[in-house]
């Protein structure tokens, strides 16, 4: 049977089991969920099943091994490593509709969630009882705490607060095999048994399907600070990023943008950077007790002025810190007015290695005759390099210096993806990193979880 009757075989079994609202069929509405925030294409699936149940996904599942069809789990599609799409067709099991906030326990400090619960509505609403919940990978309004979980989100308050996998205590998945099971815990502290929470975050929608999350959360810190310090150039701002860590003063956030990205700010950003500027650090302090966060601030501004260019501006009321925190969440969006297209990569490297990918960048892009902005979590060793191009006669030339640049951060001690998962973008690069014996062990754990290979194929593994 070729794979188009199979596909046409479970199609006809899912009419069966779930009513019309459910199924989408309708080649032009299955559009939108063939398409993430990468750069990668658009793979719609050939159905999608909105699913309300931890059931209706055992349902999809059971239809799809029966069939030998791929099973692609999706969210809010705001990947940016193409995770979601569907590259081999198949069924896409949406979570659309599992977008309950299930309970927040003030007293544990804990929340239960399902995935499809956007994190901006799950921030506000631990924040209105004085709860926090930090990870926030700059696209709060769009996307969803299932993928988040996923893909291990990370984002600029990682650096105080550590990312997605420091929040979730325990998982409710369904295998594949039709499992439907319930791991982790419901305490800060626990260690029986193996961490299967741990193995899923992280496991990019390749081992099983997250139906249900449980969260920890922290209590609110009464007062932030943001500020801003623009440099001469990108170098003595990576160098002045390395002195502040170096010093053992962590901000909550440490965010580089670099000269290109200052260019592209400088259309219409909703802040904007002092004349002159040739890159800058944005950081924030945050604490209970409003002078301490202020001195933590001075603290960080002694240590950057000596080589800044002009003074420390530190955001004077919520409007303004609106506007730079915009001002850097866009920054991806921003670049599009450089140059038609770009690859945004997301390595990481050791913090004292900082100066050196940020130079390393800038030659691999010089090297291949492209642009290549870099701005980011600094503080955190993760930078998005943004190779820009300007259309399909220089991708095959973006993406050697995407190679390049991945390769450039092993080298560092580094890392091909500090936040946005391999998925289909990196999925050749993987042995770079880990070596063939590690691929192969992780092969053999998504064969235990998934042994007819139905679920998300071709994602993070090389296509063998
Ligand atoms: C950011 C996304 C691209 O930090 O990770 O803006
Ligand atoms: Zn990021």
């Amino acid at each position: 049977m070729t794979a188009v009757q199979a596909m046409a075989a479970a199609v006809v079994e899912l009419q069966g089991a779930f009513p019309e609202g459910k199924l989408v069929l309708d080649a032009e509405a299955l559009l939108p969920y063939g398409k993430d925030e990468s750069d990668l294409g658009c793979f719609p699936p050939g159905a999608v099943v909105r699913v309300e149940s931890a059931e209706d996904v055992r349902t999809v599942f059971a239809i799809a091994s029966r069939h030998r069809v791929p099973v692609v789990p999706m969210g809010a599609r705001s990947g940016k490593s193409g995770g979601s799409l569907a590259i081999h067709g198949g069924i896409g099991v949406s979570m659309e509709r599992m977008n309950r906030i299930l309970e927040i326990r003030p007293g544990d400090l804990t929340a239960r969630v399902q995935p499809g619960v956007v994190l901006g509505i799950f921030q506000a609403e631990v924040e209105k009882q004085g709860l926090f919940y930090p990870p926030d990978p700059n696209s709060v309004d769009l996307c969803a705490i299932g993928g988040n979980v996923a893909e291990n989100a990370g984002g600029p308050r990682a650096l105080r607060y550590g990312v997605t996998r420091e929040y979730v205590l325990g998982l409710e998945v369904v295998l594949p095999t039709g499992e439907i099971l319930r791991f982790g815990r419901q305490t800060i502290k626990g260690v029986a048994g193996y961490d299967l929470t741990a193995l899923f975050v992280g496991s990019e929608g390749t081992l099983g399907i997250i139906t249900e999350v449980t969260l920890k959360l922290l209590p609110r810190p009464r007062h932030v600070a943001t500020a801003l310090v623009c440099f001469p150039d990108v170098a003595t701002a990576a160098e002045a990023v390395s002195r502040v860590l170096a010093a053992g003063v962590i901000p909550r956030c440490l965010e580089l943008i670099d000269d290109v990205s200052v260019k592209a700010i400088a259309k219409g950003s909703p802040f904007q950077l002092p004349p002159g500027a040739g890159a800058a650090l944005l950081f924030e302090t945050d604490g209970n007790d409003e002078e301490q966060v202020f001195a933590e601030m001075s603290r960080v501004a002694e240590m950057v002025q000596g080589s800044a260019s002009g003074e420390v501006i530190v955001a004077q009321n919520e409007a303004q810190r609106r506007d730079i925190w915009e001002t850097r969440k866009y920054l991806s969006v921003a670049l599009g007015k450089l140059a038609a297209n770009k690859l945004g990569e997301d390595v990481a490297v050791p913090r004292s290695r900082i100066p050196e990918m940020v130079a390393r960048s800038r030659e691999i892009g010089k090297a291949h005759g492209l642009l290549v902005a870099t701005y980011g979590h600094a503080g955190d060793g993760n930078l998005h390099c943004n190779v820009l191009y300007d259309g399909p006669h220089e991708r095959a030339r973006a993406d050697a210096a995407v190679g390049d640049i991945l390769r450039a951060a092993v080298d560092l001690g580094g890392t091909i993806t500090g936040e946005h998962g391999v998925g289909l973008a990196k999925r050749d690069f993987l042995a770079y990193e880990q070596g063939d014996a590690v691929l192969a062990l992780e092969r053999r754990v998504k064969a235990l979880f998934d042994p007819l290979g139905i679920l998300n194929p071709g994602k993070m593994f090389p296509e063998s």
